[in-house]
């Protein structure tokens, strides 16, 4: 099988991880959660100490930092300087600080390099975010944005994290907002991507879409 780049795209509980796994899973290719290298990158800012507010020192940490993560669908680990951090970084603090981290432009602009990489040496993959169709991958073969209802969105990730739903549905909007209103890339549909909302339309039928989409596009 040749080279196929899938960007999926899209706010937090809409989806994205469950499909794109599935997804890569179902078509033979490896699979890049950009979120949990924010995530990692963040559990080694607040490691550090350093103030969140401090620009200059979070893109220090993350340069220092050695941050790697795995491309299998079925399962792949991160670590942050030889740490296994899977578990910490979907904890409440990582959760709360990720957004900041993010929108620095120097995190950015080196995690956006690393996923290119990432990107070419895999040959086949599903990279998952919040930037792969307009940023990270805008050549990719099949572009996807992924939305939900807010309250569709709150059920599940607080399904997810066992945590209570008022709770997870005020960090959602928060998030969203820090996420779509940062100056650096925000979260954004690409305008060639096809967009999918997941209120309704159960995980099994999205994917059968973009295996079918995937299909006619050869
Ligand atoms: O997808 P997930 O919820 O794990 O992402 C965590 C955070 O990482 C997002 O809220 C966002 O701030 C950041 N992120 C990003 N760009 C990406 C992926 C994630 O800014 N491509």
């Amino acid at each position: 099988a040749g080279r196929c780049v899938v960007a999926v795209d899209g706010p937090s509980g809409s989806g994205k991880s469950t499909v794109s796994r599935r997804l890569a899973a179902g078509i033979g290719a490896r699979y890049l959660d950009t979120g949990a290298m924010y995530r990692a990158i963040t559990w080694a800012v607040l490691r550090s100490g350093v103030d969140l507010t401090d620009a200059e020192a979070v893109a220090k940490v993350a340069q220092e930092v050695d941050l790697r993560i795995g491309t299998d669908p079925q399962g792949y680990g991160v670590t942050a300087d030889g740490v296994s951090v899977d578990a910490e970084i979907r904890g409440p603090e990582v959760t709360q600080a990720v957004s900041a981290v993010a929108a620095v432009p120097a995190v950015r602009a080196l995690l956006v390099a690393r996923q290119q990489e990432m990107i070419a040496n895999a040959g086949r993959i599903v990279v998952e975010g919040r930037d792969i169709g307009a940023v990270v991958a805008p050549d990719a073969d099949l572009k996807v944005y992924l939305t939900a209802s807010e309250a569709a969105r709150a059920a599940r990730r607080s399904a997810e994290d066992a945590t209570d739903a008022v709770v997870t549905a005020a960090d959602l909007a928060r998030r969203d907002h820090l996420d779509s209103t940062r100056k650096t890339s925000p979260l954004q549909q690409a305008s060639d991507a096809v967009v999918l909302d997941t209120t309704e339309l159960g995980i099994d039928e999205v994917v059968q879409r973009l295996h079918a989409l995937l299909t006619e596009r050869g």
